[in-house]
């Protein structure tokens, strides 16, 4: 599946009758990549999950290259090419890494399984060991590689560098462009990493108790450090 447009319009969503996300409305163009920024608490998590059938959507629309996929359920969705690495990085502890990579998916899809050993050798020397004995930069890389054997048009990462040594979000983040840059899949990236998140983003929105107070090129946010300080209330690190 190439690339696909995402399309979210004044989409309200939480928990039960609680509402966390307000009145959202953005757009990914087809191959675009989009950082979302904002402090802890202010909903990112929320908002993609709810991109992804997980929460409760009070009102507003999500399009998949122009299908509407807000009712859909989660499978569904994954069938439309939503892709989503989740914040908690969902592996089997007791599965090796290639029983994580094999379950769940159809013999077509597993066949992508030498495409994602080249994409992160690192599976590769470990496919045996089991989840639970991987460090935390090969657990994601674990939950990431599963994401991507479903072949997503659209995919949403939640904070990937969490908690990882800056060399290792190094190579997350290189292996992530490298995706970005093959024309292949649509990139929403959550992060608190600031300038990783600037670099490679080309727009960027910021989020604050639930609504989103900022959209633009991450280039005018790369050159005007206060506007950073004062949206996200830290300097650029
Ligand atoms: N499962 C849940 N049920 C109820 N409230 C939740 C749940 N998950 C998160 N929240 C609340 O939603 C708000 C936004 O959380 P979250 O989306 O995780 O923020 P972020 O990812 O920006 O840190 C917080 O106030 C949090 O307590
Ligand atoms: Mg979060």
């Amino acid at each position: 599946m190439p690339a696909a447009r995402l399309e979210v319009e004044r989409l309200s969503a939480g928990y039960g009758p609680t509402q966390i996300v307000s009145e959202m409305s953005f757009e990914v163009p087809a191959g675009g990549r989009l950082a979302i920024l904002g402090r802890n608490g202010v909903g990112k998590t929320t908002l993609l999950a709810t991109l992804m059938g997980l929460s409760t959507r009070h009102h507003g629309k999500i399009l998949a290259d122009g299908q509407d996929i807000s009712v859909m359920r989660t499978s569904a969705r994954a069938l439309c090419g939503m892709g989503y690495v989740p914040q908690t990085r969902d592996i089997f502890g007791s599965l090796t890494v290639e029983e994580n990579l094999s379950t769940g998916f159809k013999t077509r899809e597993r066949q992508g399984l030498s495409e994602i050993y080249e994409m992160f050798p690192r599976l590769a020397e470990r496919r045996r060991h089991l989840g639970l004995q991987l460090s935390g930069g090969e657990q994601q890389m674990l939950s990431m590689a599963r994401t991507l054997l479903g072949k997503p048009s659209i995919l949403l990462l939640d904070e990937p560098l969490e908690g990882l040594a800056p060399v290792i979000c190094d190579q997350l983040m290189e292996t992530i462009s490298r995706l970005a840059t093959s024309g292949d899949m649509t990139i929403v990236l959550v992060e608190q990493q600031i300038e990783r998140a600037l670099n490679f983003a080309d727009r960027v929105m910021v989020v604050e108790r639930g609504r989103s107070v900022w959209e633009g090129a991450s280039d005018e946010l790369k050159s005007d450090r206060s506007l950073v300080n004062r949206l996200l209330g830290v300097g650029i690190h």
